[in-house]
């Protein structure tokens, strides 16, 4: 079984590889599979280095209602075949309101219990578990869903959040189930959080996806226990499910927060190409695989099923693969993806990257500008500098605020936009207007840095923001 995967940027000059999971390992990132049992044809080991169980570490199969484990034989059958093939597996899923089977409407006791249990059942044979799936509404609300178990969420004093000392969330209150064991029982195991619809910062029409910013606010939030974040990035004409053209600067947000990024349930509905499963579809698969390879922390990538026939959805023809039952034959789109995995990663614009050089072959689907740094202003006890992700007509702005030589306990940065240039969400910071000069100060938990320190927030907007130069004032 393989180890966590190691994120490195590689050289032009590498002889392409002939299998996914050659092109992905070179690159720095997992190409993983969706499978069941019955599915375990060859193809699987030899062109994948990851392994979700489709359904068979679902709840609904290995629940009982006490919290203990029963059923597991397709889910070691499955943990096994990875171990012979060297795949790393990624465990689907503990926490859930769909396919909970016994569990269903738990307390949030017996949900513990069923971390614990499964979590040391397999260990390190898992690399990454969803432990909270699904939480948040659909139609891009923003709200967590209503149904159980998040009906075991309380909000004590009644502010609309969950965040609070009294409040009990089950996300939060999952993930430091999970945490404890993977501590006690010194495993290595990461835990993820694992939603759809939250892969763009916005959805049809640029409204921005409050989903995804509900799940920003949760791992943020929750940071100390959670380690990574699935998009599962099922693609299709849905409003809310369509590739947009930020999706890069969605994932790079995620992991400005330090977490690993995956792409767990890829599939790409030919809705999306006008039906074309040629070259359409295969340009839309680049373009997915492209803003993840771009982003160092986006770790992997897995695609929900083998071939169109055998998928979930098998009428949207969303996979790399025709044919089925063993006998597969390879889409335009499978030769997308091992072409752009071949090309490696371009994290020139990525700030969490290690500062390895840009892959000088790769196109990336998001035109990056020049990171602007503007000079440290040393006279007001904080400096910052701001970095763009700029695409037609939107921007995601990255700015690092840097306490100088003593420490700062507050701050507020001034950045006057471009005419035309309007701002549509931020995170990490207060905010006072949207256009002219905008202010940003700090919010309860970074407004003390210390010396030399920095924290950093972000914000997106639309139109053109070339030439920003911030001034940071402390207090
Ligand atoms: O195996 C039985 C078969 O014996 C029976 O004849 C047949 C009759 O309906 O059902 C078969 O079980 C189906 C199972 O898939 C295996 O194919 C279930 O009905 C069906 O509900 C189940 O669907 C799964 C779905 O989750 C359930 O929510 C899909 O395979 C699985 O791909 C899908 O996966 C989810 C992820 O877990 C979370 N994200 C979304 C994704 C797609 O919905």
């Amino acid at each position: 079984m393989g180890s966590a995967v190691t994120v490195q940027s590689i050289g032009p000059a590498a002889a392409a590889e002939t299998t996914l999971r050659a092109a992905a390992a070179k690159a720095g990132l997992f190409f993983g599979v969706a499978a069941s049992p019955g599915r375990l044809s060859s193809i699987v080991g030899q062109e994948f280095n990851q392994l979700t169980p489709e359904n068979d570490m679902k709840p609904s199969t290995i629940a009982t209602s006490s919290g203990g484990l029963q059923n597991t034989g397709n889910a070691d059958t499955l943990v096994n075949y990875a171990q012979t093939n060297n795949m790393l597996v990624r465990g689907h899923t503990l926490v859930w309101h769909s396919q909970a089977g016994a569990l269903q409407g738990a307390n949030q006791a017996t949900l513990n219990t069923f971390i614990g249990n499964a979590l040391n059942r397999w260990g390190n044979r898992i690399a990454y578990w969803d432990v909270v799936n699904e939480a948040l509404d659909d139609n891009n609300t923003g709200n967590r869903r209503s149904q159980w178990p998040h009906t075991l969420n309380r909000d004590a004093n009644g502010d609309g959040d969950l965040f609070d000392t009294g409040d009990t969330d089950v996300i939060r209150d999952s993930f430091i189930r999970a945490k404890q064991v993977v501590q006690a029982g010194g495993l290595t195991t990461k835990l993820c959080i694992n939603d759809y619809d939250v892969e763009g910062l916005t959805v049809r029409g640029g409204v921005q996806n409050r989903k995804a910013n509900a799940l920003y606010e949760i791992v943020r939030n929750y940071r100390q226990y959670i380690d990574c974040v699935g998009f599962q990035a099922h693609f299709n004409d849905n409003p809310n499910s369509i590739i947009t053209d930020d999706l890069q600067a969605n994932i790079q947000r995620f992991a400005d927060l330090g977490v690993e990024v995956h792409l767990t349930e890829l599939d790409i509905d030919d809705d999306l190409s006008n039906n074309d499963i040629g070259a359409g579809q295969a340009e839309n698969y680049r373009k997915v695989v492209r803003a993840c390879l771009n982003v160092a922390k986006c770790t992997g990538i897995t695609v929900w099923g083998i071939a169109d026939s055998e998928s979930w959805r098998s009428s949207e023809r969303g996979l790399l693969f025709t044919g089925g039952s063993g006998n597969y034959q390879k889409k335009a789109a499978y030769h997308a993806v091992l072409d752009e995995l071949n090309k490696g990663r371009d994290v020139s614009t990525d700030p969490t990257s290690p500062g390895t050089p840009p892959t000088p072959s790769a196109s990336p689907s998001v035109t990056p500008s020049v990171p602007p740094t503007t000079p440290p202003n040393p006279t007001t006890g904080c400096s910052a500098t701001v970095s763009l992700n700029s695409w037609t007509g939107g921007f995601v702005a990255t700015v690092r605020v840097t306490a100088g030589t003593a420490p700062i306990n507050g701050w507020t940065v001034g950045i006057a936009l471009p005419s035309g240039a309007t701002v549509t969400n931020s995170w990490n910071a207060n905010r006072t207007g949207t256009s002219g000069t905008v202010q940003f100060s700090n919010v309860s938990y970074n407004g003390s840095v210390n010396a030399g320190q920095y924290t950093e927030f972000g914000f997106q907007g639309s139109g053109t923001a070339t030439g920003l130069t911030p001034v940071c004032t402390a207090s």
